[in-house]
């Protein structure tokens, strides 16, 4: 299958110059709160030098708006409703394996360990290894004093995660030990949350997006809570969107919810809470640091159990 939306446009230099984008950097007090404790730096301007010349490397390795615009530092897991939940669910469940998929810089799992998730159950996974390696220069760590295990893969190669059928019983074996596991198939049935933020926009048709999602669930714990968790690009209604650098497919709330809920697991056996959240975006436009409205769904996909209610708690579609 072709995932051409996963590759950044080849004329990336021209289509999200760098230029300029240090005016992009911006931190609402949680985020400067949060970046100043894990990066050990507390000098605002020291704290934007460092971030500045971690964004630079990035953009050489690859270019996403997440690295060239900041977004990186929005910590946007931490915004979607049922993040508490899933801070719960890691506080009182038995080894809660947690799977943050395209983590990039493992920014939003240092969020979600500082927020009282267990750190021995947190794996990041991503196509680009150097992400995970300027995250230890970003937030001044080592793989030593921040041991969390990283897998390098694609999302799309079934010999790393291959689409099969949601798992509704426990599985017949215990949970490998997460610094041994080498592809997310070898934890099928066994993770607790799977965090995918700003990931599925990325693969544009609406084909690719089901293909993922169907490849993510056999990893989902049978047990009732369990949860898928993410924000993307979203519309009113499904279709295309033009982003900053791609052309994106982007569901609405209803079609997201029955993708989950029917396509990808049995009918009744989820509940999805998923909302349209217009948020101020800082891009550059024509060289110019500029605010605009963007359309964003934040969604969870948690497994229910027998006879329970559909929906509960975070399902509201705001508009
Ligand atoms: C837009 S960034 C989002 C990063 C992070 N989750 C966030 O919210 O800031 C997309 C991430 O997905 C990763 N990615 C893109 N295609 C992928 C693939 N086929 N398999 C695994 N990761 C992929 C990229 O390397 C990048 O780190």
């Amino acid at each position: 299958m072709s995932v051409a939306g996963a590759t950044p446009t080849p004329n990336f230099t021209a289509v999200l110059p760098l230029r300029g984008t240090e005016a992009l950097l911006h931190f609402d007090e949680d985020q400067l709160e949060f970046y100043k404790k894990a990066t050990g730096i507390d000098d605002l301007d020291a704290l934007k030098r460092h971030l500045i010349s971690v964004q630079r490397e990035a953009y050489a390795v690859r270019p996403y708006t997440t690295i060239v615009n900041f977004y990186f530092t929005d910590l946007g897991l931490s915004h979607v409703p049922g993040y508490r939940r899933m801070i719960e669910l890691g506080q009182t469940r038995r080894n809660p394996i947690l799977v943050d998929v395209g983590c990039c810089f493992g920014q939003d799992l240092r969020k979600a360990i500082a927020d009282g998730y267990p750190q021995e159950s947190v794996l990041g996974t991503d196509i680009v290894p150097e992400f995970w390696d300027l995250g230890h220069r970003l937030f001044n760590t080592t793989q030593e004093t921040f041991p969390i295990p990283f897998l390098a893969g694609d999302i799309f190669d079934p010999a790393f995660l291959e689409p099969t059928p949601p798992i509704y019983t426990a599985p017949s074996t215990a949970a490998p030990a997460l610094s041994a596991v080498r592809t997310l198939n070898e934890l099928r049935g066994h993770v607790s949350v799977i965090c995918v933020c700003a990931i599925f926009h990325l693969f544009d048709t609406e084909e690719a997006q089901l293909r993922l999602a169907r490849a993510l669930a056999p990893l989902l714990s049978f047990e009732p809570g369990s949860m898928i968790i993410g924000w993307h690009n979203g519309r009113h209604e499904k279709g295309y969107t033009e982003g900053y650098a791609l052309r994106m497919f982007c569901h609405s709330p209803e079609s997201w919810t029955a993708l989950w809920d029917g396509d990808v697991f049995e009918n009744g056996t989820v509940r999805v809470g998923a909302r349209l959240v217009e948020k101020q975006r800082r891009y550059m436009k024509e060289g110019v640091p500029t605010i605009g409205m963007r359309t964003f769904l934040e969604w969870s996909v948690t497994r229910i159990s027998p006879g329970a209610p559909p929906s509960l708690g975070d399902t509201t579609t705001r508009r």
